[in-house]
């Protein structure tokens, strides 16, 4: 039996749950998404239904094949009906070590005998980790990860799985913040540290990594959109595991306690309009850091 006719459920059907939901019910697999709050559930299905009508409009996406993913993916509020038969389960609920734990011990009663339960947590320790990337209908990398008690065959599935959704994947064993959280923060520290010793200024900071190495973003525009109060928490988690190099650039901490948290309030290394637009020459100057 190929993979693909295998049932996935996707637990929390949050911004990640939802893009991943999506990734499978469009990649043919039969997807249950849980959310055990019933709101969160409607409002992550009216969203995977726009990202697919998004496709269709913009001509990427055939209206039959569409509809045929919108059939595959079904929601439930109750997670011991939904791991009946299921094969593979990613769960993405809340940050929280308690609540991931009892979804876990929940989903290995009812899944089908040699299931895989994968979380795509993005720091805490787990036995096996699918850590999807934000959008992830965008994003092309999948992180791996392999904990102590992970077995060969349970990374080879994973794999498989991460295949069937046309995604790279990666094998990382299991460390804090893999390979691109790590990576990323200590990326937009550094240039934080370069803002605050007045080095150069934000926009230069941010050119010179999207002309110079032809990064996508630059770091601090990466952290606008990433939130630095998220940013701070991973820096700090880091900083007590791995060590001095990650302890967080002081103004970041000033900019948190401020709330200048990025373009969700408004307002971080630059200013954002009503609309969302950053405001042109809005970089934190030297003069206020
Ligand atoms: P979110 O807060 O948007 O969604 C979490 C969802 O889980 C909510 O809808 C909530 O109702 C649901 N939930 C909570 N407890 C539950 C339970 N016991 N059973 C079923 N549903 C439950 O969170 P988000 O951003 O989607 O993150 C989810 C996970 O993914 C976290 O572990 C996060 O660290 C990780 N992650 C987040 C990324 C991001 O860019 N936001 C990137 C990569 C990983």
């Amino acid at each position: 039996m190929s993979i693909t006719q295998n049932k996935v459920v996707v637990v929390g059907g949050g911004l990640m749950g939802t893009g991943i939901a999506h990734a499978f019910a469009s990649s043919g697999f039969i997807t249950v998404l849980v959310d055990s709050n019933e709101v969160a559930a409607v409002k992550a299905l009216a969203a995977v239904a726009k990202i697919l009508d998004d496709g269709v409009r913009l001509g990427k996406l055939e209206v039959a094949v569409a509809e045929a993913a919108k059939a595959r993916l079904t929601t439930h509020v109750d997670l011991a009906t939904a791991c009946a038969g299921a094969a593979l389960l990613v769960e993405t609920v809340t940050e929280n070590i308690v609540v991931k734990k009892q979804v876990v011990a929940m989903a290995a009663v009812h899944m089908l005998p040699g299931a895989i339960i994968a979380s795509n947590t993005s720091a805490l320790s787990v036995t096996e980790g699918m850590h999807f990337f934000n959008p992830v209908h965008k994003m092309k990398l999948v992180e791996l990860v392999r904990g102590i008690a992970t077995s060969d065959e349970a990374v080879a599935k994973a794999r498989e799985y991460s295949d069937a959704l046309g995604k790279t994947s990666i094998i990382v064993n299991e460390s804090p913040g893999l390979t691109t959280s790590r990576m990323s923060a200590m990326l937009g520290n550094e240039a934080m540290w370069m803002l605050q010793e007045g080095v150069a200024t934000a926009e230069d900071i941010d050119t010179a990594l999207r002309m110079g190495f032809n990064h996508p973003m630059g770091p601090l525009e990466l952290g606008d959109l990433t939130g630095w109060d998220t940013r701070l928490s991973v820096l700090r988690y880091l900083h007590s595991t791995l060590g001095d190099k990650f302890r967080p650039c002081p103004l970041i901490i000033k900019m948190v306690a401020s709330g200048r948290h990025g373009r969700k309030t408004g307002a971080g290394v630059y200013q954002y309009d009503d609309k969302g637009q950053r405001v042109p020459g809005s970089g934190l100057k030297a003069s206020v850091l």
